[in-house]
């Protein structure tokens, strides 16, 4: 299957992030973390597309709905940025030991697309909270509905603990120490997504049911 048309070795131009905070809160913590993660992808040579969760929000998933009418405009806009960044950020809240329900949705919604789009990207995923776990539980749940779509989740994830105390008047991290492990965390995503962009080596097929017969009513097979 060829891959997502953003990834191919002939592109030799800065890597492309989209970066959002899957919160649609004005005050919003992981909206913060979101933008500590642009200035760091811009400071060490990365192109950032920087959306508010308000683009992608869609109402909830309905097949009927999407039967009669088609993608919401979040969705659409949601697949577009996917297709068209090379790699995807996104601080999440957590919410009840889980994902924001809003950013479920729209996942969802994005992965009845053909091509699927998320199959083949790179994804990074931050947290933020005022808890002491910083969110990160909510990440490893985040995890499962993207890497069932074939999205390659960078193993390491940033949890920002106690995140109301975190910043600093200017909006950086308050611990220089917290600073210098997000800049790391970044930059190891970078580094991979810029070699993945310019020296592709894996390819995987994206299958859901392994000897699923042909069948409109399942089939998702690429
Ligand atoms: C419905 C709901 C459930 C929540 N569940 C959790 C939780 O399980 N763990 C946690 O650390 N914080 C939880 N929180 C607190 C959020 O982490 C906190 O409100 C945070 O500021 C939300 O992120 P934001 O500031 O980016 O909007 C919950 C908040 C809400 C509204």
């Amino acid at each position: 299957m060829a891959g997502n048309d953003s990834s191919t070795s002939d592109d030799r131009g800065p890597v492309r992030f989209l970066v959002f905070s899957a919160s649609l809160r004005v005050d919003s913590l992981n909206t913060r973390l979101a933008r500590l993660a642009v200035s760091t992808i811009e400071a060490n040579g990365g192109t950032v597309d920087f959306r508010p969760m308000s683009d992608f929000d869609t109402p909830s998933f309905n097949s009927d709905v999407q039967d009669e009418a088609g993608f919401p405009p979040g969705a659409d806009l949601f697949r577009e940025c996917i297709q068209t960044n090379d790699a995807f950020v996104i601080s999440s809240p957590e919410y009840n030991a889980s994902m924001p329900g809003e950013l479920k949705n729209s996942i969802d919604w994005v992965s009845r697309f053909s091509p699927q789009p998320f199959n083949e990207k790179h994804g990074l995923l931050l947290s933020a909270s005022p808890s002491m776990a910083g969110g990160n539980r909510g990440l490893w749940a985040l995890r499962v509905p993207f890497e069932h779509l074939g999205a390659r989740i960078y193993p390491d994830m940033f949890s920002l603990a106690q995140a109301h105390q975190a910043f600093d008047a200017n909006g950086g991290f308050a611990n220089a120490q917290l600073q210098e492990r997000f800049e790391q965390n970044i930059v190891g995503f970078m580094d991979l997504v810029e070699a993945s962009k310019h020296y592709p080596c894996v390819k995987t097929r994206w299958v859901e049911y392994l000897g699923e017969r042909p069948d409109p009513v399942t089939d998702r097979v690429e």
